[in-house]
């Protein structure tokens, strides 16, 4: 596995600026090579403002957006208009604003009726329209994570049983102490993206962060992933406070 890099940014603006001109690059670079760009988002509130500087000049002129294809790291079970809706946040903030071609966005579905077959169609659907590799996965050319204060990624929760999921390649989690389901891309497929973009900002954030970079074996969430392309953790100064001086270096 490549060696992470760090790139801590002195605040959110230069942080999601620097995000997007490094997605900008990363979806130009594949549709130069492959004809297509494929783009897992993460939802949450960090992306925001990462979405909003992608949806406008000059990084907005600099995706490829009539070969990009958006799909989704995790979704809450609720409705597309919901408030909790990562969908719903991302169409606001960037979907909406974009000329991608709408068959060409991929929201998790979630009926409601049964999360599993949610988590099945979704696998489905990721099988007809992401490209494979010889074991047959789905390999993104992106996709995008966040990091919550108890070191999960995507809806890859301490505890749960889709941490160990390691044949399907999106699951429903149920998170206990949110007292919610979930549909999340699973370690698998995470790990076989070509490019992964931890995107980490504010100080409360700090704590988990130092905890994710430490020596101590801890086994947080983000950390039992084991990725076989390029990861890069692109944060805030806010939220690298606590890093050690050598990791700042
Ligand atoms: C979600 C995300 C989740 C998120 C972290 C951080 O659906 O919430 O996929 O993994 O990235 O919880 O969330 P914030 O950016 O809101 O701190």
């Amino acid at each position: 596995m490549n060696a992470p890099a760090l790139h801590i940014h002195p605040d959110p603006d230069t942080l999601y600026r620097a995000t997007a001109e490094r997605i900008a690059a990363l979806a130009a670079s594949a549709v130069e090579r492959r004809g297509a760009f494929f783009i897992a988002l993460s939802g949450g509130s960090t992306p925001r403002g990462l979405y909003e500087r992608l949806a406008a000049p000059p990084y907005v002129d600099r995706v490829p957006w009539a070969n990009t294809h958006v799909f989704f790291g995790d979704e809450r079970c609720v409705p597309p208009d919901h408030p909790d809706s990562n969908y719903r946040m991302a169409h606001e903030t960037l979907l909406s604003h974009v000329p991608i071609p709408s068959q060409q966005i991929h929201p998790m579905q979630v009926a409601l009726a049964s999360v599993r077959q949610d988590a099945a169609r979704y696998a489905g659907l990721l099988e007809q329209r992401v490209p494979h590799d010889d074991h047959g996965l789905p390999i993104f050319d992106l996709i995008l994570l966040g990091l919550g204060p108890d070191g999960h990624t995507a809806s890859l929760f301490p505890n749960t049983c889709i941490l160990h999921e390691r044949s399907r390649p999106v699951a429903a989690v149920y998170v206990s102490k949110l007292h919610a389901w979930r549909l999340s891309l699973t370690p698998p497929v995470i790990e076989h993206a070509r490019h992964i973009l931890f995107l980490v900002a504010g100080r409360q954030k700090a704590e988990i962060l130092a905890d994710v970079f430490a020596d101590t074996p801890e086994a947080l969430p983000v950390r039992l992933l084991q990725p076989t392309g390029q990861v890069e953790w692109l944060v805030d100064q806010a939220a690298a406070q606590q890093l050690t001086s050598a990791r700042q270096a």
